[in-house]
């Protein structure tokens, strides 16, 4: 089929290339010129395992390429996608500026019957409001042409993007009509070959249903986080009440770890949007409230950690805290939300020093950090280490779990080691001499001194 995906960001670079990969021609369109000259040249703008590769493989079977050219990707395509940002507004709304700005562009341009589908996570309404832009915009230029909206939310993880786009758990849609659930069902049939996984409902039940899965697993992370506290107190242990609880069905063991807090560019965004749509019907989410509200001290809760062991706020100044990890979790660039920004700056106007390393986003957080010679961007692991009071650990990259933890202690001045992550087992961690503190167990000391609760 001929399909134009509005939109090259993660979302958009993913759907299109994978489109292309089972034989749709696609036309992937951003309205950003830079960004479009770069990926026609080979450049990928994000990191995503398996998408370069896959991409250029594409590329060259000329079943994808890239434009800023509306005209051109509308009037070539009988399915637009539609998966450009839905950044959270000033009040905590989805924006939904740049949805209707697409929605209008394809207004514009349309020559024929053509099918809008939504896959941008947006409140319920949406596509309503969609219809009438399209409907005005086409009105305005004096045409009437049919079209369809559709709802398509996107369930992809980063870092597992292609995966989980090439094998999904399920594909929603919600369409009006049958026939529009007849072309959806043609474009997604290649995905479908081993059993059936699209789920066809009403718009506003597709539309609810993204945001309804977002805030089931953010509940998921603050319920842990506010476990590992009272384990924290009790003198439990986080892990083994996570495995204890994993292994009833009814819970299972995916996306039930306690850390610093979730962060990234849909669950944080989600819950305000949900939560500021409930307050615009009236309704009240004490749930989704609380869910906020354990992240935002989760966020702080290493950071507490940290002023404890060191007695005081004011002990922070010309500290060096070594920091591995930045993006908002392994496998993906996205600083988006990340809790490592909150910490940093926390630390920074305590006066410390930090050294950073993350594997791939650095560049991306180097965007967002303030231009302050008390930051040192840093090449691996271990130069994090030189010289540092203590490591903090943000991000669970895989190649951090097999650290030399004996090299990073001989290369720190100091010697607690703070693990926003569980990665590293307590008893080992204070055996090579680390001062180890970690997120719903209790801290491991090299001596038994110095932590003051
Ligand atoms: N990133 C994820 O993991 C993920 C997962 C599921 C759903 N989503 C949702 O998908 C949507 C896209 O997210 P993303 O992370 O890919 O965003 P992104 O910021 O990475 O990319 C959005 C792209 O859209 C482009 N754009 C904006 N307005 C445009 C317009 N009018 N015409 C053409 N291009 C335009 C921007 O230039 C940008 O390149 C959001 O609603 C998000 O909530 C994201």
């Amino acid at each position: 089929m001929d399909i134009l995906v509005i939109g090259a960001g993660y979302v958009g670079l993913v759907t299109s290339t994978c489109l292309a990969e089972m034989g749709h021609h696609v036309i992937c369109l951003d309205i950003n010129p830079n960004k479009i000259a770069r990926l026609n040249q080979g450049h990928i703008p994000i990191y995503e395992p398996g998408l370069e590769e896959m991409l250029k493989r594409n590329m060259a079977a000329k079943r994808l390429s890239f434009s800023t050219d509306y005209s051109y990707g509308v009037t070539r395509s009988l399915l637009c996608f539609i998966a450009v940002d839905t950044p959270l507004g000033e009040n905590g709304q989805a924006n939904l500026n740049y949805v209707l700005r697409a929605a209008e562009m394809v207004a514009e341009q349309m020559d024929g019957y053509k099918v809008i589908i939504n896959k941008s996570t947006v409140p319920v309404g949406t596509a309503e409001l969609v219809k009438e832009t399209m409907s005005a915009t086409l009105a305005k230029n004096g045409k009437t042409i049919a079209f369809d909206v559709v709802s398509n939310p996107e369930f992809l993880k980063e870092g597992d993007a292609i995966n989980d786009f090439m094998k999904p758990d399920r594909v929603i849609i919600g369409v009006e009509n049958d026939r529009v659930a007849a072309l959806m069902r043609e474009a997604y049939s290649p995905f479908m070959l081993s059993h059936e996984r699209l789920m066809i409902m009403d718009v506003a039940s597709a539309e609810m249903t993204k945001y309804a899965a977002n805030v089931m697993l953010a509940s998921r992370i603050s319920l842990m986080n506010e476990l590992a506290r009272l384990c924290e107190h009790s003198g439990a242990d986080i892990d083994r009440v996570r495995k204890g609880i994993g292994a009833d069905s009814r819970i299972g063991y995916k996306f039930l770890y306690a850390g610093v807090g979730f962060g990234g560019s849909c669950l944080p965004k989600d819950l305000n949007a949900l939560r500021f749509q409930a307050e615009s019907w009236g309704i009240e989410t004490p749930l989704l409230d609380a869910i906020e509200r354990v992240n935002q001290t989760q966020k702080l809760h290493l950071l507490n950690k940290i002023i404890s062991y060191y007695a005081s706020p004011h002990h922070l100044k010309d500290k060096v805290f070594g920091i591995l990890g930045l993006a908002f979790k392994p496998n993906t660039d996205d600083m988006r939300e990340a809790p490592s920004l909150v910490l940093i700056k926390e630390l920074l106007h305590h006066g410390a020093k930090v050294q950073l390393y993350d594997p791939v986003a650095m560049a991306n957080a180097k965007l967002l950090l303030p231009d302050n010679p008390a930051i040192c961007w840093c090449e691996d692991e271990v130069s994090v280490a030189e010289g540092a009071d203590a490591i903090i650990l943000m991000t669970e990259w895989k190649q951090f779990r097999f650290l030399d933890c004996e090299l990073v202690k001989k290369s720190m001045h100091g010697k607690a080691f703070f693990d926003g992550r569980n990665q590293y087992n307590p008893d080992k961690m204070a055996a090579i001499g680390f001062d180890y503190f970690s997120i719903g167990r209790l801290p491991y000391f090299s001596t038994s001194q110095s932590y003051v609760h």
